[in-house]
């Protein structure tokens, strides 16, 4: 591959091949990796890594490292190093399912935090050092300077900070990039913070590149290999109901005067159900909406192109093939639309709050208090992690979460009497969405918001159930203010566990 995306004159005798910067990782090295959920992320390194930790294993030598990303990588990276038991310890966020089976094995520690906390939480020192760095980018300018791929994630702060850095320049990323990305230097440590000077979702506040001190890289790896590029689900009836009953609800808002016409920034979750969402908007009526969230996925694409959306800013990039051609054939068109932030901006509370997005994300399960189970299927086992949902349901304008009304052909309820792992309480939780319809949380108190995700959001086959539970909880409960059955109210779920399904009828 020619190595003229290389332009500064010592980094061009850097170059290497994967192996042989791969071995510059100790066993035990706590290692930074750029990636935001499926982009981005190094494509020949952590496989060669991967090949040499088996050969360690082999001998019968220990060989395991701590793995920090942006978010969710691929099978080339979290993949290749949970399949050969290299990982010790993941942060912050996962979709793979060989780490998945490892982390839920026990035998893989996982730091499921904020995403807008990784980056400083790393600079105020709770993590260990961060002995390497291993970041993809497109280019390497004359002065060093590296551009951007389709994801920032937490590359600056891993590139700041590293002890010693390795660089994939990949081919397949386009360099027509360059100018996309708007990297902010100014974020400093208590008590030194200032304020981001950031007023709009658009407005530009940093620079378009990624600043790294040269003598700090240690090896250049030249790849040309594509992103992971998952297809989403087609929308399915249930996840058009969804959208439909968001969609009526928006603009039910605009008509109250909550919110202007073209609504305020919009935050949409990684899911196929969000996605959903955002197919939906396309023939709503709504034009001149603005993004402000972590991943563009395919339907934010399509709102671009029809000019229903004015600008999109994200971390990255969580395209089908389809979408990532879309992206490439019309970059002229999507440069001047598509701002990439570090991921400590896209998901900053400060600019949430400041902008006052919506927050719309996916979730395992609601309880009829309107707590939000958005990670553990039945308490332990992990599904994927927080991801940034919780920067914005905390601090948005809005905070909507979305499901259909049941999962696994229908033998769990995705509305249960409590919830059996908490990653959104009850206060950071305004609207709730299922195929049946939809529950608005606001100025309820308790006992208002069980009755209204009951006869609004459960599915038929267990409103009666759960009906059944909330009288006899207000009944019999120890206080009224939050009534609950404690013995019963995780039942549903040890229900499943042993029959297969939370319907009451197979336990009787
Ligand atoms: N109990 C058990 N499993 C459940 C469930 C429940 N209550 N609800 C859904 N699931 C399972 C589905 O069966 C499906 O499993 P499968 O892949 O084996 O078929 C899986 O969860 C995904 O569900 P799906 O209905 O396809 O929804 P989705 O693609 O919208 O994903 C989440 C839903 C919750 C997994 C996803 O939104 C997520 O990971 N959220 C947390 C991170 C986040 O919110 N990030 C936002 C910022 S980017």
């Amino acid at each position: 591959m020619p190595d003229s995306r290389i332009h500064h004159a010592t980094l061009r005798q850097r170059v290497v091949d994967a192996a042989h910067a791969a071995a510059l990782i100790q066993p035990g090295e706590t290692v930074a990796m750029s990636g935001f959920t499926g982009s981005g992320y190094p494509k020949a390194v952590p496989q060669a890594l991967a090949a040499h930790i088996a050969q360690t294993h082999a001998r019968g030598e220990a060989f395991r490292i701590q793995l920090l990303t942006g978010a969710s990588t691929a099978p080339e990276l979290d993949g290749a190093l949970a399949q050969v038991d290299g990982l010790a310890m993941r942060m912050p966020f996962q979709s793979d399912p060989n780490a998945r089976k490892q982390i839920n094995a026990g035998k893989l520690d996982y730091l499921d935090i904020h995403l807008s906390h990784v980056a400083q939480h790393v600079w105020f020192g709770f993590y260990n050092e961060i002995d390497t760095a291993v970041v993809e980018v497109s280019a390497i300018l004359e002065d060093g300077a590296l551009v951007p791929t389709t994801s920032v994630g937490n590359n600056k702060t891993w590139l700041d900070l590293a002890k010693k850095v390795i660089i994939e320049v990949n081919q397949w990323q386009p360099v027509e990039m360059l100018g996309m990305h708007d990297i902010y230097y100014g974020t400093a440590l208590p008590p030194h913070r200032l304020p981001i000077p950031m007023a709009h979702g658009d407005d530009r506040i940093g620079q378009t590149t990624l600043r790294c001190d040269p003598d700090k890289i240690a090896a250049v790896v030249l790849t040309d290999a594509p992103d992971r590029n998952s297809p989403f689900n087609p929308v399915d009836a249930d996840s058009a109901r969804i959208a439909g009953h968001l969609i009526d609800f928006l603009k039910h808002e605009v008509a109250r005067g909550r919110l202007p016409a073209n609504l305020l920034p919009l935050q949409s979750g990684v899911g196929n159900i969000p996605n959903a969402v955002l197919a939906g908007l396309a023939s709503s009526g709504f034009h001149g909406l603005e993004a402000y969230t972590e991943v563009i996925q395919d339907g934010m694409l399509e709102l671009l192109k029809s000019g229903v959306l004015r600008y999109a800013s994200c971390t990255g990039f969580a395209f089908s093939p389809e979408a990532n051609e879309e992206f490439r054939r019309n970059l002229a068109f999507y440069r001047s639309r598509i701002i990439l932030r570090s991921q400590e901006i896209s998901n900053h509370p400060e600019l949430v709050r400041r902008l006052g997005c919506i927050g719309m994300n996916g979730m395992l399960e609601a309880d009829l208090y309107g707590n939000i189970n958005s990670t553990h299927v039945m308490g332990s086992s992990i599904m994927n992690g927080i991801g940034g949902s919780g920067d914005f349901a905390r601090n948005g304008f809005l905070s909507v979460f979305l499901s259909t009304s049941t999962a696994k052909h229908g033998s769990i309820s995705s509305i249960v009497p409590m919830v059996s792992h908490v990653d959104h309480t009850e206060h950071d939780v305004a609207v709730i969405v299922t195929e049946q319809g939809l529950a608005d949380l606001r100025g309820l108190s308790p006992k208002q918001r069980a009755r209204a995700v009951i006869s609004h959001c459960a599915h038929p086959d267990y409103r009666d159930g759960l009906q059944d539970y909330f009288d006899r909880a207000c009944r019999d409960s120890y206080a009224k203010h939050t009534p609950h059955l404690l013995p019963e109210a995780l039942s549903w779920h040890q229900r499943w566990l042993q029959t297969g399904t939370m319907q009451p009828s197979a336990n009787r």
